[in-house]
């Protein structure tokens, strides 16, 4: 199904409804609609241990968008259908952001209920709620209504050595968080086959930058080393990800949201494949540069058991996105690794409060 009409940004009515927009990836997403559009956002997100709110209010205060009425969190766990019917009643939006979910493999492994519940069945509310409001638009709305559901590229399980993920490959989830994503992007695929709910799903490589909460591998192993602690690796560090800063993802969103094909999945990543031992040497690298001590980080390198079931590899292959909207990856890969890392330093005190405010037990590895 073609678009028949396309949504611009530059429209102070068009109302923008981001789920999970107080996460790492949907705060990046708000800030920018703030930032760089006129339109109005509306923030739902249960607010749990992995949100953040402050980079938004410190850029509200910096806009001086307190009194504009161009923003709202709305404080609502998608794992209520009444709530959720009644919030998007209230926002009436004319395009959708899905990003909220439980989003740590190892959290997956150590409560898979909660990521069945929380991911699956959130999902399923947005989904009717969505319905309800679809079927009550106008036909001039219709046209241009979207529901972006962001998923990843984990629910296509692991890769060997060879070969990339793309639009065509098979779902073979491995993990419980994986499987949950996995059932998310099933539900919202009969969702637009059956009720005609105009959707397009991405599968993401894993994302990086600043304001990520700090148990996942790049800020965990920044934060490890600037207290002089051991660095964990899970098994012997030759699990490999592929890497895209967060910013590109973002444009890759709001590209999709205005020349996307409705019904369609794309692929995004960032061409950028590293190891975690690599990843976690150039990050020890810049540290040394940025923050000498008597040896190098690297000597803080621990192995430790790997995780079950670990995914080898995973690596995406962005042709269709990239061909099909012009979509292209505008960061280079060590300036953005260079930055984020510089950021953690400069924001130590950010990341103790956020860990703190989150009861962080500190034993996790992360790495996805
Ligand atoms: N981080 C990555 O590398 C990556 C890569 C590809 C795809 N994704 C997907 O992107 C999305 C965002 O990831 P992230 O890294 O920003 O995660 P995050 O954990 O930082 O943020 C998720 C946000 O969603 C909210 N949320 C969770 N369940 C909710 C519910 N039931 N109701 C309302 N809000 C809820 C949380 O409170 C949190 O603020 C996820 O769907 C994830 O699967 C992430």
């Amino acid at each position: 199904m073609k678009n028949k009409k396309n949504i611009t940004y530059n429209n102070k009515k068009l109302k923008v409804l981001v789920t999970g927009g107080a996460g790492f990836i949907g705060s990046c997403l708000v800030r920018k609609l703030l930032k760089e559009t006129e339109v109005k956002v509306f923030n739902l997100d249960k607010l749990s241990y992995s949100s953040d709110h402050t980079s938004i209010d410190s850029l509200i205060k910096d806009l001086n968008l307190k009194k504009s009425n161009r923003y709202e969190l709305l404080k609502i766990d998608l794992v209520s259908y009444c709530k959720t019917n009644e919030i998007i009643e209230y926002t009436d939006p004319d395009l959708i952001f899905h990003l909220a979910a439980e989003s740590h493999v190892d959290r997956s492994i150590d409560n898979p209920k909660n990521f069945v519940e929380n991911n699956i069945l959130g999902t399923l509310n947005l989904l009717e709620s969505v319905k309800k409001h679809f079927q009550k638009l106008s036909t001039l709305r219709k046209d241009s209504f979207r529901l972006i559901n962001i998923s990843t590229d984990e629910v296509f399980g692991s890769l060997g050595s060879n070969g990339f993920f793309n639009e065509e490959s098979q779902y073979n989830p491995k993990s419980p968080y994986s499987a949950s994503k996995a059932s998310c992007d099933h539900l919202v695929n009969a969702w637009f086959h059956t009720f005609g709910v105009p959707i397009i799903t991405t599968n993401c490589s894993n994302n990086f930058g600043p304001w990520q909460f700090p148990e996942k591998l790049i800020p965990l192993t920044i934060l490890k080393a600037i207290n002089n602690e051991p660095i964990p690796i899970y098994g012997n560090g030759k699990n490999i990800r592929d890497w895209l800063f967060v910013e590109d993802h973002i444009n890759a969103l709001l590209k999709l949201s205005l020349k996307g094909e409705i019904g369609e999945k794309y692929c995004i990543g960032g061409f950028k494949e590293k190891t975690n031992l690599e990843i976690v040497e150039s990050i020890c690298s810049i540290l040394d540069k940025l923050k000498p001590r008597d040896t190098s980080y690297k000597n803080l390198i621990k192995f430790v058991a790997d995780r079950p079931g670990h995914d080898f590899r995973y690596a995406v292959d962005s042709k269709k996105i990239s061909k099909d909207i012009s979509w292209e990856i505008e960061t280079e890969f060590l300036d953005s690794l260079n930055r984020t890392v510089d950021w953690y330093v400069k924001n130590q005190k950010w990341c103790d409060q956020t860990l703190q405010k989150a009861n962080y037990y500190g034993e996790r590895i992360g790495l996805s």
